[in-house]
């Protein structure tokens, strides 16, 4: 289409074609002769006329199977069939599907996750893993560099509180003797389980006890300068926290390139700070350092970034500057993606603000904050447990399970065993989905019921579908058994096989603009129109029963890459699909 526009004398600009708007009329349009029109004073039918002769004269393209002016001037297109076909096989016999490498190889940091270290995992979590998980996994199959960073909040006040609590329960413990000179010892002075009663007490006292709330915050701030003691609680802490998110985001199927924290950014405050001062860019301000963001374009208020409290204490902001600041060392990443709650918006602005005008990311930089939404219960509240405290992530996951199990036990077909596994997979899946299928920043309403439901657009809607054709493959081979040839995905004949295939075509284009716009929902939009297309296409064709071999071969090989498609985008997105259902 840029082609011929340029033979006709208008600029290749003008040659944008969207999807059809009236998918009755065409598959694709294009509107540039309106634009041209007014550059060139001419009349816009004219000009899409004279375009349209150079697509279907005597050099006609082969893309097109027809190309029409309309008034007042748009160009409307449905792409050859055998241009189709010969686009599928393409996709098929390449291993990206046709995607291709990245114009450049980008060194990405994915920061997600972000559990803070002996408090429990909570829903608030989830979403934040979810959606990371898939930005990390799509970047990746895009060809870049993408490292995944869980950023633990492993440095703040719960670690005084800890540490106190700990102090109050057991004083004959070594750490609280000022006189002790030896080792410490190597187990942990607690279990997870008692780390997870340890927090929420310590931190209840601390709303009550305004003594015991100044005792936690003097810990934290010894802890933090470094004091032996505090730190060898502190070590005990993480091994035991850790180990157990580790379980935790395992059974989500996420992980992580990096356990980093933010205590890992201590020894960079200082230089970062440095930085900041020898550009003149601090100021005091009661006692406070902070630095001015604002900006004249600015249409709300943005408050100047502190970076350091009159105790000397540090804060969010510090510590994520200085996390930036260590990996400009470690990496020097193309573009940064946080994956936050969206309530920590204004945080971020202020954090990119400083780090863009002190120069410790360079200017082409991408800071990109990918904030989410809340997740809330159905009645629109914050997701909460029936007695109305914070759910737990595993007990949200093993009902979920729960709830797919009973499903699949009432038309049982399979085993106990296998019904528990499956359920398991779907579970997970439909979790996943309910969340992904939300646009991020938006809140969502967690409903067990429609996430696990088979229809509409969901995880086991998907899944399902995905199991249907794995069926149809492993009884056309045993069917075909040796005979069974792979043929080539042919021009389409019906509606339905044509809709089919140009969903499919759409794979590259669609996971490109997931990723880049940090968008997850886009694809599963996308698989969901991927499995409409082909649940079409199944319910117009007799796939196994067809009776003409060859065509039957050529379905064979349009469901597999439909196949393809889908278990590459639930991959993306961090799901897995169960061998039946
Ligand atoms: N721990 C934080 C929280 O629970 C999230 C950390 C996000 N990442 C960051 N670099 N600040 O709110």
């Amino acid at each position: 289409l840029q082609n011929a526009f340029a033979e006709c004398g208008y600029d290749r600009k003008y040659a944008k074609v969207s999807l059809s708007n009236r998918p009755d009329l065409c598959e694709y349009q294009c509107n540039g002769a309106m634009a041209a029109a007014k550059a060139y004073k001419k009349k816009p039918i004219d000009i899409a006329n004279a375009v349209v002769e150079q697509l279907t004269g005597e050099h006609a393209s082969s893309v097109f199977s027809e190309v029409v002016a309309v008034m007042p001037g748009f160009i409307n297109l449905k792409l050859s069939e055998g241009f189709l076909a010969d686009y599928m096989n393409g996709m098929a016999a390449d291993e990206k599907l046709g995607l291709g490498e990245p114009e450049k190889k980008e060194t990405i940091i994915v920061d997600f996750g972000g559990a803070n270290v002996a408090k429990p995992l909570h829903v608030g979590h989830l979403r934040s893993a979810v959606i990371g998980e898939s930005v990390k996994r799509m970047g990746r199959f895009l060809g870049h560099n993408v490292i995944g960073d869980v950023h633990l909040g492993d440095w703040g006040l719960q670690m005084g509180l800890i540490i106190e609590e700990l102090r109050d329960r057991k004083p004959e413990l070594p750490y609280f003797d000022e006189n002790y000179t030896g080792e410490y010892p190597a187990e942990a002075p607690f279990t997870i389980s008692e780390l997870e009663e340890i927090y929420p007490a310590a931190s209840g006292k601390s709303k009550v006890d305004e003594a015991f709330k100044e005792r936690a915050h003097q810990a934290t701030l010894k802890l933090q300068k470094g004091y032996p003691p505090f730190r060898a609680i502190w070590k005990h802490i993480m091994n035991v926290s850790v180990a157990d998110l580790k379980k935790n985001y395992s059974n989500l199927n996420v992980d992580f390139d990096l356990w980093k924290g933010e205590s890992d950014a201590e020894p960079y405050i200082q230089k970062m700070i440095d930085t900041l001062e020898a550009q003149g860019l601090v100021h005091e301000s009661q006692g406070a350092l902070v630095v001015d963001v604002a900006e004249e374009s600015d249409t709300k208020e943005i408050p100047p970034c502190l970076i350091r409290k009159s105790d000397g204490a540090s804060l969010y902001a510090t510590s994520d500057l200085a996390t930036i600041v260590e990996r400009e060392e470690d990496f020097k990443p193309d573009r940064y993606i946080y994956v936050v709650d969206k309530r920590q918006a204004m945080h971020f602005e202020q954090v990119f603000r400083v780090a863009k005008k002190a120069g410790i990311v360079k200017p082409e930089t991408k800071m990109v904050f990918l904030g989410f939404g809340t997740m809330n219960g159905k009645d629109g509240k914050p997701f909460k447990t029936r007695e109305g405290g914070v759910m737990r992530l595993e007990k949200l996951i093993a009902d979920i399970d729960e709830a797919v199990y009973q499903r699949i036990m009432e038309n049982r077909t399979v085993s106990e065993e296998e019904a528990k596994e499956t359920a398991k997979i779907v579970g997970l899946a439909a979790l996943k989905y309910g969340d992904l299928s939300n646009q991020a920043s938006k809140d969502y309403i967690f409903d067990t019921d429609r996430f696990i439901s088979f229809e509409g657009n969901t995880g086991p809607y998907i899944l399902y579908t995905i199991v249907r054709i794995k069926s149809i493959l492993e009884k056309y081979k045993e069917l075909r058994g040796a005979d069974a040839k792979v043929v080539p995905i042919r021009p389409a004949e019906s509606e339905t096989e044509k809709a089919l295939q140009m969903a499919l075509c759409r794979f590259g284009e669609v996971t490109e603009s997931a990723f880049y716009e940090t968008a997850p929902h886009k694809l599963c939009q996308y698989m969901a129109a991927v499995a409409d297309a082909f649940n079409a296409f199944y319910l117009e064709n007799k796939i196994l029963s067809e009776e003409d071999a060859a065509k039957q071969a050529a379905f064979i090989s349009l469901i597999t890459l439909t196949k393809r498609v889908l278990d590459t985008c639930m991959d993306l997105l961090g799901m897995e699909s169960p061998e039946h259902m």
